[in-house]
């Protein structure tokens, strides 16, 4: 049976309080509007149609750089007049299609395929299938109108009778439609109604008139709409329970899952350890058997297995090899790529910097725009002068090379293979590969000067 998908995400959002749109707030690293849309795809969805109105633009650029051009057509609705008419202007992109139609909205990211399925299942040989629930306070939910036990229709609150706003079970906004008859329904909809709306709810009632309904119950916690920020925050919560429970299973430890925040689409190999505080944001892949500790926060990182990553580690867009440690407190900034067993201490900071096998730079140093080549060593307090006020000049240090202690490197230059820099060096030239560079004003020691000195503070005091 084929299966089309029509995500209903036009809404404005007022009670974000938001210049952004609410489908592109984000939940665990991604806009909302793309959990429909995964969901969409996970159940084999052959079109989806995504219904925009507000900031249209903003949501079409945002799905097109997620999913790329072609995953996903957009339906523009310039006015919101309701779920039924937002579902006649994706009618022209599924205008052809036979089997069924999913109705999705774009603002409950935390439906699951697997409560969905059943809706599926339920709606094989009938025209429609709508998802229920039963919330802790119903109201604003369209309520299920049954008689002798059969659905007869849904009544949005705003038009409900006393007696009918008592009704516990309430419509999800979730439906499985038999495509030709979703088409044929939607030409009756009129909008007669308290709130002047095409109500999407009145196919419902057409459906159960060919007694041809069935009713699938979801948790209330999957299908509830996120409306506000308050709504927002619990998703998040929730989502991340989930995200962190699928982990976990998957041979992750985390020493305290509550306060480890993991987006969507991070991948973490078996038997990595994360300690209390640990996030990881956006794209990061992360090796097996590392061990992240305390507070490190990392984003878009790739980690090779094994690795080291001391407290309070912060890294961006970098890619880690195997074995290397980090931290505590490093900091690698984008575009930093370490080779395997390589050594970063505390307070250091990389830029564009690569190092290759074995190299260390253990303790207070910048390294901006550099290439570090293997086994190098750089010592404490080494910075690259990569900016001269104007642009940005690349140093090279190569293999095997020792910067001492206190060095600056005015960039750009290059320090050749299994060079010296003496500590306290400024390096304004090249270093030849093998030679020492040194740049120190000599050294004299004046014998007896301390004492002569403590004489003669003595000798003035006695002069007072
Ligand atoms: C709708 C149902 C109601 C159900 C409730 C569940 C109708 C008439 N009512 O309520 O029975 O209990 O969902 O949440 O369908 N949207 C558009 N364009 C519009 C209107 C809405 O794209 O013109 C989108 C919204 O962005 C949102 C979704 O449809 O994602 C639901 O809209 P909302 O206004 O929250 O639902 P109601 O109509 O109040
Ligand atoms: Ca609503």
């Amino acid at each position: 049976m084929s299966l089309s998908t029509i995500i209903l995400a036009a809404g404005r959002g007022t009670r974000m309080c938001s210049d952004t749109a609410k489908v592109l707030h984000r939940l665990c690293g991604r806009p909302l509007v793309e959990y429909p849309i995964r969901l969409a795809q996970a159940l084999g969805s052959e079109r989806i149609v995504l219904v925009v109105g507000h900031q249209a633009e903003a949501v079409r650029a945002a799905v097109h750089a997620r999913f790329g051009p072609d995953a996903v057509q957009l339906a523009l609705q310039a006015e919101q007049r309701g779920t039924g008419h937002a579902v006649l202007q994706a009618l022209p992109l599924v205008a052809d299609v036979s089997g069924k139609v999913l109705i999705l909205y774009g603002d409950t990211p935390l439906l699951r395929a697997d409560t969905l399925q059943p809706l599926i299942q339920a709606a094989r040989g009938r025209l429609l299938a709508l998802l229920s629930t039963r919330p802790p306070d119903p109201r604003g939910y369209g309520r299920l109108l049954r008689q002798g036990g059969r659905l007869v229709r849904v009544v949005e609150d705003r038009d409900c009778s006393e007696a009918e706003r008592l009704i516990p079970e309430v419509n999800a906004g979730m439906y499985v439609i038999e495509a030709g008859f979703l088409r044929e329904a939607l030409t009756t909809l009129r909008s007669d109604n308290a709130q002047g709306e095409l109500y999407l709810t009145d196919i419902v009632a057409q459906a159960a008139a060919r007694d041809e309904v069935a009713v699938v119950e979801a948790p209330f916690e999957e299908v509830q709409g996120i409306n506000d920020r308050l709504d927002l925050a619990h998703a998040e919560a929730a989502m991340r329970r989930r995200i962190n429970e699928a982990h976990l299973r998957a041979g992750v430890t985390m020493r305290d899952p509550a306060t480890t925040f993991i987006d969507e689409d991070v991948i973490i190999g078996r038997d990595t350890e994360l300690g209390p505080g640990v996030i990881l944001r956006g794209r990061c892949r992360i090796g097996v058997g590392c061990r992240i500790e305390a507070g490190c926060v990392l984003t878009d990182v790739t980690v090779g297995d094994q690795c080291h990553l001391k407290p309070y580690t912060v890294a961006q867009d970098s890619v880690i090899g195997p074995r290397v440690q980090l931290g505590p407190f490093a900091h690698l900034r984008p575009g930093s790529e370490l080779a395997e067993d390589v050594h970063i201490g505390n307070f250091v900071e990389l830029k564009k910097t690569r190092m290759g096998r074995g190299a260390k730079a253990n303790h207070l140093t910048y390294l901006g725009d550099a290439e570090v080549g293997q086994r190098v060593n750089v010592g404490c307090g080494t910075i690259t002068c990569n900016y001269d006020g104007y642009a940005k000049h690349r140093t090279i240090i190569e293999d095997g090379a020792f910067i001492g202690s206190d060095t600056q490197l005015v960039a750009p230059v290059r320090v050749g293979a299994g060079a010296v820099v003496g500590a306290g060096t400024t390096v304004v030239q090249d270093v030849p590969p093998g030679a020492l560079a040194l740049s120190r004003a000599p050294q004299i020691n004046r014998e007896g000067y301390a004492e002569r000195r403590h004489k003669r503070r003595e000798q003035a005091r006695g002069d007072n």
